[in-house]
């Protein structure tokens, strides 16, 4: 177990509905929580809510100097990062055709590229201090081709995925494990504002639990997967999906 100084977490996509989550059940774990987002006034607003434990940080997670940056200052004030989950991504739905140049730069920066600028940045201090743990928010569309989910968006969760991999191939005999997990279909802006009524009913004929997935839901998976309870796993990607798929 590791002693409580040591406990700091860096949540991206923090002001958001499941980052928010997550950084409150990391935040109720005992840990002091870094929380990353582009937008400024919802996340200081988070950080009210939570309380000390947070450290609200305004960051583009797009921009590899911005986070260098910033992660020496966390380095420098605060200490090292041994819980990182990387949450920050957009959606876009536009099948291959419709994906331009810009739309599919836009989905993976975010979703891909942050993910490895942050990664890069905390591994290392991980594996000397021979415990860590990351979780990368991937996405059911991943596995499935996007049941509404567009190219570029499947895609990136697709290399998300295989960063995963590759990460908790190489962390492994250090104490560190990479997991993702693949969320469908939690009730978020994502559903409510992206899809369609009609769309949203037709998936919840198709899901077996019968409703949309609650974003306490996930925070509960990640919160898992850094305790004690989860060490010998690691390179998984865990559905929570309701039932909608099943492999
Ligand atoms: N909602 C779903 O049903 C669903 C399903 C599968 C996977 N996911 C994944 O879960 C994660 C969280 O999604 P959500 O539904 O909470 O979405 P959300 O839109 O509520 O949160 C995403 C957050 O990422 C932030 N962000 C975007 N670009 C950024 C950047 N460049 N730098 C820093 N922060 C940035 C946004 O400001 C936002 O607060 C995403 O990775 C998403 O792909 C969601």
């Amino acid at each position: 177990m590791m002693p409580d100084k040591e406990k700091m977490a860096l949540v991206t996509g923090a002001a958001g509905v499941l980052g928010s989550a997550t950084a409150r059940a990391l935040a109720a774990e005992g840990y002091r929580v870094i929380l990353v987002d582009i937008v400024k006034k919802p996340l200081d607003e988070l950080a009210g809510s939570i309380g000390d434990a947070a450290i609200p940080l305004p960051l583009d997670i797009r921009n590899p100097q911005a986070v260098a940056e910033a992660c020496d200052a966390i380095r420098n004030n605060q200490g090292e990062v041994s819980v990182l989950v990387n949450n920050a991504g957009v959606l876009s739905n536009e099948k291959l055709a419709d994906t331009t140049d810009d739309e599919w730069r836009r989905i993976l920066s975010v979703n891909l590229d942050g993910a490895f600028y942050l990664c890069r940045q905390w591994l290392p201090g991980m594996k000397r201090r021979h415990w860590g743990r990351i979780v990368n928010i991937c996405s059911l569309a991943m596995k499935t081709g996007g049941l509404t989910a567009g190219t570029a968006y499947t895609a990136s969760k697709g290399a998300l995925s295989a960063l995963t991999f590759s990460i908790a191939r190489e962390a492994a005999p250090h104490g560190v494990t990479a997991n993702g997990i693949a969320p469908a279909y939690i009730l978020t802006p994502m559903i409510t504002d992206y899809l369609s009524d009609d769309q949203q009913h037709r998936l919840l004929e198709q899901i077996p639990v019968g409703r949309f997935c609650e974003a306490k839901e996930v925070a509960n998976v990640v919160r898992f997967l850094i305790s004690p309870l989860s060490g010998f796993i690691t390179g998984e990607i865990i559905d929570i999906n309701g039932g909608l798929h099943m492999d």
